[in-house]
């Protein structure tokens, strides 16, 4: 069992971070819908705790992946280089790393300008990396909610064609389940 990537299989290091963001980005997504469509009261605003200190975590991990591409690039796409599949999969894939940093930025700089400092684990107080607004506040999250209308988008694309090349049977999700194609 490899940690790192060859030119042909993904090692556990890249596999268990795509699979651990999966996860998370899969609960941020309705769970932030969620909040947008209510009150902020005494009693919900755990939930907020809950999606800022999951949406900063998924910021670190998103970094990490990145500098491990560096490290360990991930291998070639199956299929023929030119084909508009493999194409398209490359395209999608350098959008949903944009979308995976400017979603948490664009929550935290929201969040940020409203005043109320930002807490992780409801423990540690996050520094604001935006002056208090009321404009920054109102477009931040905007932007927050058009972008992740965007990225859920994506994200069921994505899956759908993951689901797809497994009934043509090509390997290419098993290859980030086990390593392999
Ligand atoms: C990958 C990370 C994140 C994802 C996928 C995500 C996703 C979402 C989505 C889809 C919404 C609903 C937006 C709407 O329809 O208007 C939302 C709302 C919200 N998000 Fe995030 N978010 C992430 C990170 C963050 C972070 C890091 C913060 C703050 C530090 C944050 C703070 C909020 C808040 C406060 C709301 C409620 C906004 C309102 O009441 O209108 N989010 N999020
Ligand atoms: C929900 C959020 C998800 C995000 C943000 C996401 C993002 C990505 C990204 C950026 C890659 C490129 C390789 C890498 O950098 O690690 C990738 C690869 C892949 N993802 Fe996801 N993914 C998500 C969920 C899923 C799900 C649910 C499935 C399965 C149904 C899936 C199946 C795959 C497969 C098979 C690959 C390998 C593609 C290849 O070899 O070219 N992903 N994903």
């Amino acid at each position: 069992m490899t940690l790192r990537n060859t030119p042909d299989s993904f090692g556990l290091v890249s596999r268990i971070l795509h699979w651990t963001m999966a996860l998370m980005i899969l609960i941020l997504l309705p769970l932030g819908l969620r909040l947008a469509g209510m009150q902020p009261s005494l009693s919900t605003l755990w939930l907020y705790g809950l999606h800022k200190t999951l949406g900063l975590t998924a910021l670190a991990l998103v970094l990490v992946r990145i500098v491990w591409h560096r490290i360990s690039p991930p291998p070639a796409p199956i299929g023929p280089p030119a084909a508009w599949e493999t194409r398209a999969a490359k395209v999608g894939h350098v959008a949903l790393y944009v979308l995976m940093l400017a979603m948490p930025l664009s929550g935290w700089i929201a969040s940020s300008a409203t005043g109320i400092d930002v807490m992780f684990a409801e423990r540690w107080v996050v520094p604001p990396i935006a002056p208090v607004s009321e404009t920054i506040d109102q477009v931040g999250f905007a932007i927050h909610g058009i972008l992740g209308k965007l990225l859920l988008a994506l994200v069921v694309l994505h899956m759908a064609a993951a689901v797809k090349r497994e009934m043509e049977g090509d390997g290419t999700l098993r290859r980030m389940i086990r390593g392999r194609a």
